[in-house]
């Protein structure tokens, strides 16, 4: 399991996969791509000005938490374009021969989508910058000092590279990029979108109040909601007539964990932690991770953001606060405000 992944079970990822490539948008509109109306215009004219000169995209970079649409986006432009799309991800290029093959075998015009761009080895990264900047490979044949190198040219192609961390990529390769996207986390109205779009697509009758009640416990993720309309949708089936009525959400998201306000049970764990053994802290990233037995990388990426973002977390120099929000959340009286640091971090 790729560690930004949020975990869930082999049979839930997989029917999770056929799910999301069934909802997954095809169309930068406003009714396919929901949100990120500044991304959208912006790739528009991108697009529109590639389209116009009959010439490759320049090469994007999307970044932002999991399941906010990175892999969505990266399928629409393809669409857009009207080209081909290659998925690869960066840990699954080893060698820069993986890369050259991939490469060479591109149709002229296509994207090549790389996932967790910041996880390619420094080797591969190397090989990708002539290809990136003008379209050909250096092959070295040879040792030593009878060594030569062949260049060797490859298709014109657009990169659209994805990270859950642009801060990990080293500057040679951002600096190749024509043009960055940040996708941030939705708001619930967004996300309210998002579940009445894919109820439509899965044929599901949802009441709009129930739509409401999903998107606010949804971390502000549209593949979290995606995920609990489907769990919803099987519950409304199975215990009710099957269709999601605003009391049929609110028994099945709280039979799934979920709380009022969308923290699930690895969220509480982690806040309850800080509260109860570290005394609200501060503390560092790596003890937090092993007191709950996650790593470093997925707390940051996946449990983090949307924390962060709704005020029940503080990250400071000296380490992970937890707010007064996350001590009333829990049902625990905070301390007094002179150890508490709602307003101001320590230095
Ligand atoms: N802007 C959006 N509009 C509609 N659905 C979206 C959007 N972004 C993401 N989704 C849904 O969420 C799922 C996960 O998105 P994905 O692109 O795989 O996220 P990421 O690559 O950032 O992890 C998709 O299958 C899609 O159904
Ligand atoms: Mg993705």
């Amino acid at each position: 399991m790729s560690p930004v992944q949020r975990p869930v079970a082999p049979a839930a990822r997989e029917e999770e996969h056929t799910l999301e490539t069934t909802l997954r948008p095809q169309r930068l509109s406003d009714d396919e791509y929901i949100n990120q109306e500044k991304v959208k215009a912006n790739l528009r004219i991108l697009i529109d000005a590639a389209k116009g000169r009959n010439e490759a995209l320049e090469h994007v970079a999307i970044y932002g938490p999991p399941g906010v649409g990175k892999t969505s986006l990266a399928t629409v432009i393809a669409h857009e374009l009207g080209v081909p799309i290659r998925v690869t991800s960066g840990p699954a290029m080893e060698r820069a021969g993986d890369l050259a093959a991939i490469l060479t075998n591109l149709e002229p015009g296509s994207i090549l989508f790389v996932d967790e761009v910041h996880r390619l080895p420094r080797i591969v990264e190397e090989v990708l910058y002539p290809a990136m900047e003008d379209f050909h490979l250096d092959i070295v044949l040879g040792k030593g000092p009878g060594a030569r190198t062949l260049r060797l040219p490859v298709p014109r192609f657009t990169l659209v590279g994805a990270t859950t961390r642009i801060g990990r990529l080293s500057s040679p390769l951002r600096d190749r990029f024509g043009a960055t996207y940040r996708l941030d986390l939705f708001t619930p109205e967004s996300l309210e979108l998002v579940v009445k779009r894919s109820a439509r697509i899965l044929g599901v009758s949802i009441e709009p109040t129930a739509a409401t009640e999903i998107a606010r416990r949804s971390r502000g993720t549209p593949r979290i909601a995606n995920r609990w309309l489907k769990r919803v949708r099987d519950y409304a089936q199975v215990k009710h007539d099957g269709v999601i009525t605003l009391a049929v959400a609110k028994e099945a998201l709280r039979s799934l964990e979920v709380d009022e306000v969308g923290l699930d049970a690895v969220d509480r764990m982690l806040l309850s932690a800080i509260v109860e053994k570290f005394s609200g802290g501060p503390v560092g990233l790596e003890t937090l991770a092993a007191a709950v037995s996650e790593d470093t990388e997925t707390i940051e990426d996946v449990y983090e953001p949307y924390l962060l973002q709704e005020g029940y977390l503080q990250r400071t120099p000296r380490g992970r606060i937890a707010t007064e929000r996350a001590y009333r959340h829990l049902g625990i009286t905070p301390p007094q405000r002179a150890t508490l640091w709602d307003d101001a971090p320590p230095a």
